[in-house]
């Protein structure tokens, strides 16, 4: 049937190409990145899966964690490979990464890892690189702020700590892990702490940055005021 064309999306005639889309642990900023970047027919990028993959690689060679000169170099010599539109296939070295991303020890260090500058030097050169072609959705900490200070579009995901955990804890049961809300609250809490205080690219709102609060609004509402900001530029 030659005249059915599927669109994956709608693309832009104008100018938006890139959006960085920050926020803290489960903010919503995957599940907003991905839909914002279907509807946009543009390219998807987790960057907390660049510092999952050298930290997964550290532990799998030994490399101590608090040696920051090593795990610079790790990284410098394992450039990261990520192929699909949505990103999901991650090689680092010969090694293609799944599930290995989100086991426990790599959960449990890659705040140790992703406070490095060594390591955030590394990584955001490869993350800048990979926004040069544009029409890319980039989602992390400091993309707004370190990465790509002139993306088009700067959004800024919040939510309590309560409804932060909340979401956690369903995907972590629906997962088999056997956690409470406590416990999952109070790991909310101190990933947010490293996140905010670490002396490199801290996770901060950037100034022109449009904050949204996933607590109070739908996915569906989130996406439709950064689509309604994307419009207007
Ligand atoms: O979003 P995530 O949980 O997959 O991120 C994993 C870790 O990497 C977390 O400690 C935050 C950090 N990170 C970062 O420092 N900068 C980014 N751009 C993305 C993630």
């Amino acid at each position: 049937m030659p005249w059915l064309i599927v669109l994956r999306g709608t693309p832009l005639s104008g100018k938006v190409s890139v959006i960085a889309l920050d926020g803290p642990v489960a903010s919503g900023k995957s599940v907003v990145g991905r839909e914002l970047a279907r509807r946009l027919a543009f390219r998807y990028l987790d960057t907390g899966v660049m510092y999952r993959a050298i930290t997964w690689l550290a532990l799998r060679c030994g490399t101590s964690l608090a040696d920051e000169e090593s795990l610079g170099n790790l990284a410098n010599r394992h450039p990261i490979r990520l192929s699909g539109t949505e990103s999901n296939q991650v090689w680092v070295g010969e090694h293609q990464l799944g599930p290995e991303l989100r086991d426990a020890r790599v959960e449990r260090q890659v705040s140790l890892v992703s406070r490095m500058p060594q390591v955030r030097r590394v990584l955001v050169q490869q993350q800048r690189t990979l926004a040069k072609e544009g029409n890319i959705v980039m989602v992390g900490r400091d993309i707004g702020t370190v990465v790509l200070p002139n993306a088009d579009v700067k959004v800024y995901l919040s939510a309590s700590p309560e409804a932060r955990a909340h979401r956690r804890l369903k995907d972590l049961v629906d997962q088999g892990q056997d956690v409470d809300f406590q416990q999952v609250l109070g790991e909310t809490i101190q990933r947010d702490d490293m996140d905010s205080n670490r002396a490199d690219s801290p996770l901060r709102p950037a100034e022109d940055a449009l904050t949204l609060d996933t607590g109070e609004l739908t996915i569906d509402q989130v996406v439709e005021q950064i689509l309604a900001q994307v419009h207007r530029c």
